[in-house]
């Protein structure tokens, strides 16, 4: 028999979320699902944090963009714990661009329609567990 396993997961909310005000809705959705808040911090995060975070996309025509609507104002971290959870929160998310992201997921209920070359899609999660141990070091390093 396999042991449950219960894992870590990076979320961020992004400028865009800490700015209109969606950080309650989002904690709380996190909550409502079963996982548990076990750590949060809020700051605006540099460009070399940054560029250590989205490293997988560094050169590409976005990242630029990316950085700078990123360190535009605060951000609000979470370290959440819970049975599948990395999967999990990918699946409440919803995909990237919030247009057709699915209603009943944050970005597919919450995300607006935006004017700028990045998209702005209130949420960040981990994508793997080598994706959430490698960025939970980073927002939460000692
Ligand atoms: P990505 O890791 O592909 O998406 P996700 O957040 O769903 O894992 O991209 C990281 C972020 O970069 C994404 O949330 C929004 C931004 N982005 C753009 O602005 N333009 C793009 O074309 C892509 C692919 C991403
Ligand atoms: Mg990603």
């Amino acid at each position: 028999m396999t042991s449950t396993p219960i894992e870590e997961t990076l979320v961020l909310i992004k400028p865009d979320g800490v700015e209109r005000q969606l950080t309650g809705e989002v904690l709380a959705r996190i909550e409502r699902k079963g996982y548990e808040l076990v750590d949060l911090r809020m700051l605006t995060p540099s460009r070399e944090l940054l560029t250590r975070h989205y490293l997988e996309h560094e050169g590409k025509p976005f990242f630029e963009g990316l950085l700078a609507f990123m360190s535009s104002g605060p951000v609000v971290a979470a370290r959440v714990r819970g049975i599948r959870v990395i999967e999990g929160f990918r699946s409440l998310t919803g995909p990237t661009d919030p247009t057709t992201a699915p209603p009943g997921t944050i970005r597919g209920d919450l995300g607006r329609a935006w004017e700028t070359p990045t998209i702005l899609n209130i949420v960040h999660g981990s994508d793997s567990p080598e994706s959430a141990a490698r960025e939970l070091a980073i927002w939460f390093a000692a």
